[in-house]
């Protein structure tokens, strides 16, 4: 018996540790064949970014304002849906606007915060260093006031929130439309092209905004 075991483990454990060492020389050459065309791909871009600087940056810059552009008008979307207008659900349920609501609002924020790190990244390269001048500054205020409102409503239960802290953290986002305005009026590209479509439409986006601020708190002092 002792015999037939010791010979089964004798024989079992070189066999195992063989599969081990077969399946880590198959996950590295999995490894270096994905590695391979990826090393490749960062030189080339490295070179292509030193002689091509100007237009690199670009390739960096016009997504970003693409980014800030739809994530604005999303916000707008937000408040639309969150503050629960009787004129609005009529037309679609409070489920269907609240659901709404959470998706967008992730949209919303994953476009933000890829606007702001693309700009600081591309501040970065093109100044050799960070920039905070009034009207970035008042871009990054926005974007930290809106990255706990969303951490809290994405991780509400993990967090354990109480209901209160949730809601003055969620608060917080209302902060962020105006203040976005600001920063985008003073710096966006598309704001300074003299065409209207932007501008009239974003101070639109603000003025409707202000008027449903005024609503809702109407409500709330109304205590309903
Ligand atoms: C770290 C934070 C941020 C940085 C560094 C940043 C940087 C910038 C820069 C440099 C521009 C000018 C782009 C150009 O036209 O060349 C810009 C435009 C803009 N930003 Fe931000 N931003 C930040 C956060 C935000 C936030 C939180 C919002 C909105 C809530 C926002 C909304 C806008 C809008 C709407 C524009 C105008 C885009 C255009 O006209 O093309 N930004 N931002």
């Amino acid at each position: 018996m002792t015999t037939t075991n010791a010979n089964t483990t004798a024989v079992e454990v070189p066999r195992r540790s063989g599969r081990d060492v077969a399946a880590a020389v198959i996950y590295l050459i999995a490894a270096v064949l994905l590695l391979l065309p990826v090393f490749e791909w960062i030189t080339n871009s490295y070179y292509f970014f030193l002689e091509s600087r100007e237009y690199a940056l670009l390739l960096l810059n016009l997504p970003a304002r693409l980014f800030a552009l739809v994530g604005f008008v999303l916000m707008f979307y937000q408040f639309v849906l969150g503050m629960r207008l009787p004129v609005f659900e009529k037309v679609f349920s409070r489920a269907v606007n609240l659901k709404h609501h959470r998706t967008l609002g992730k949209a919303g924020f994953i476009l933000i915060l890829l606007h702001g790190l693309t700009f600081l990244l591309h501040d970065y390269l093109v100044a050799g260093r960070l920039l905070f001048d009034p009207y970035r500054v008042v871009g990054m205020v926005a974007l930290a006031f809106l990255t706990p409102a969303v951490i809290a409503a994405w991780h509400f239960k993990r967090l354990k929130l109480s209901r209160n802290t949730w809601r003055t953290l969620h608060l917080f986002a209302y902060v962020v439309f105006p203040l976005g305005f600001i920063h985008g009026r003073n710096l966006g590209a598309e704001f300074a092209t003299g065409t209207w479509t932007v501008n009239a439409l974003f101070s639109v986006l603000l003025a409707i905004y202000v008027l449903l601020l005024l609503y809702r708190l109407a409500v709330y002092f109304r205590g309903q």
